[in-house]
């Protein structure tokens, strides 16, 4: 996968990210002989090599569990450490001293996105863009302007083949299943559209709170977090038509015509939450009014899915941690057989977990034994992992990709700023958060956004 001569450039190796994600990728791979480039780190303060070793080894014990001491000693061996400010000339002297006559330098920027440009323009002004690529985390601006404005700044010196914006839902097996499933298979396309399907509704909840992030969270929220990144791809992959052929650019293509069709969100079809006691977090302030539940039903003006509610919504502190997509279908047109409580029969779904326990499951219908004419719901599932075994993190796959240049799973540019252009509207409309118990589902409100009142439950249960 790696070109000769390459250099992995780590910019914020002792932060946050780094530790939870970065580095524990980083050595997955090294442990699975997929990488073995030179890394330069660099580090805001000094760091000695000894600290280095004990801050990847515990990085790598605190996201794996276990740790292969030979991995993680060929991890720290291959890194040379620059220390120094991002504002100084001379911290990019040192980075090309390091990078030397290897050439061909892949920059990985872990850190806060308010240093991007101010990293492209020192590389810049060292005459170190030459061939170089820069990969940049998200959020990728906070809303449309700002992306606009970042991506010229980036411009300048990386061109948009050499520029990439990770979002790490693009890494994900799961997700990229999601466009698999729907085209290797012909059983679903003829009925994926506006006459078989009533709703689709993605919900991304998760249990555990804000906790260490206040700060970063409190400037975010969740439209900011998850939706207009994470959920908005998972959606174009949802509705996209097919791409003319595999390659990565025809599938931005059709994701890019999909994200162009959907409708600016209406402030009026949203409800924003705010758990009880996020206020006392570190880092939040005083009186915030940053959502941390954000629901909301959203509108696809095509052929194909004209008048189809497509749902979003997503949570901390919520009951459960599951990302789930549900696809509704339209019930058949007369109602032969009752369900056992003598009701109409539920509707048939597809479900797509994209985690925990990656997989698939039908709802369907049968007869039930215990009666003539009633049906009872049976689920024929799958799960992934024990029928198709070891999946990669999407970290791996984004340090894999952003190695051999493989555009797949990073957002390109005008994705980024359709998505951003979606929830635009909610974000200038700065709705209060209504208070909800950590636990539950959200605010109760929200279930007027679904068909009927309510939402699909979630596969997994509390
Ligand atoms: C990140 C968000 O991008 O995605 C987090 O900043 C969120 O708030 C996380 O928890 C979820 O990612 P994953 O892969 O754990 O579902």
């Amino acid at each position: 996968n790696e070109r000769p001569g390459q250099v992995l450039v780590l910019y914020g190796i002792t932060g946050d990210l780094a530790r939870k994600l970065v580095l524990p990728a980083l050595y997955r791979l090294t442990l699975r002989r997929r990488l073995d480039v030179p890394i330069v780190g660099i580090a805001h303060g000094h760091l000695d090599r000894g600290q280095l070793h004990r801050h990847v080894h515990d990085s790598v014990a605190a996201a794996c569990g276990q740790v292969d001491g030979a991995a993680v000693e060929s991890l720290v061996s291959r890194t040379e450490l620059v220390s120094g400010e991002l504002s100084d000339h001379a911290t990019y002297e040192g980075i090309g001293h390091a990078i030397g006559d290897r050439g061909f330098a892949v920059h990985y920027l872990a850190v806060p996105p308010s240093l991007f440009a101010q990293i492209a323009e020192g590389l810049g002004a060292a005459g170190l863009t030459g061939d170089a690529r820069l990969v940049v985390e998200k959020p990728f601006g906070d809303d449309l302007e700002s992306a606009e404005r970042l991506n010229e700044e980036l411009h300048r010196h990386f061109p948009e083949e050499r520029l990439m914006r990770v979002d790490h839902f693009l890494g994900k097996d799961a997700v990229e299943n999601l466009l698999m499933f729907r085209f290797a298979n012909s059983i679903l396309e003829p009925v994926w559209n506006r006459s078989h399907v009533a709703s689709v509704q993605i919900t991304m909840a998760e249990s555990f709170d804000v906790a260490d992030r206040g700060r970063f969270y409190d400037a975010v929220g969740t439209v900011r977090d998850v939706v207009q990144n994470h959920l908005l791809q998972v959606l174009a992959y949802l509705a996209m038509d097919p791409p003319s052929d595999e390659s990565a650019e025809a599938e931005r293509d059709e994701k890019r015509r999909l994200l162009c069709a959907v409708r600016a969100i209406d402030p009026g079809e949203t409800v924003y939450g705010q758990y009880d006691g996020y206020l006392d977090t570190p880092g939040v302030a005083a009186g915030s009014t940053t959502e941390t539940y954000a629901a909301m039903r959203l509108w696809i003006d095509n052929w194909r899915w004209a008048d189809v509610p497509f749902l979003i919504r997503a949570g901390k502190a919520l009951a459960v941690t599951t990302t789930e997509i549900a696809v509704e279908f339209h019930r058949p047109p007369r109602t032969l057989f009752l369900s056992p409580d003598c009701d109409r029969p539920p509707p048939n779904i597809v479900r797509f977990r994209l985690q925990p326990g990656p997989g698939v499951t039908f709802d369907l219908l049968a007869k039930d034994p215990a009666t003539t004419v009633g049906t009872r719901e049976v689920k024929v599932s799958v799960d992934f992992a024990s029928q198709l075994g070891y999946t990669e993190s999407a970290y791996e796959r984004i340090f894999a990709g952003a190695l051999s240049g493989d555009p797949r799973h990073f957002a390109r540019q005008d994705t980024v700023e359709e998505a951003w252009r979606i929830v635009d509207p909610v974000l200038d409309a700065k709705q209060a958060p209504e208070p909800y118990e950590r636990g539950s589902w959200g605010p109760a409100s929200a279930d007027r956004l679904a068909p009927g009142g309510h939402w699909i439950p979630t596969e997994v249960h509390a």
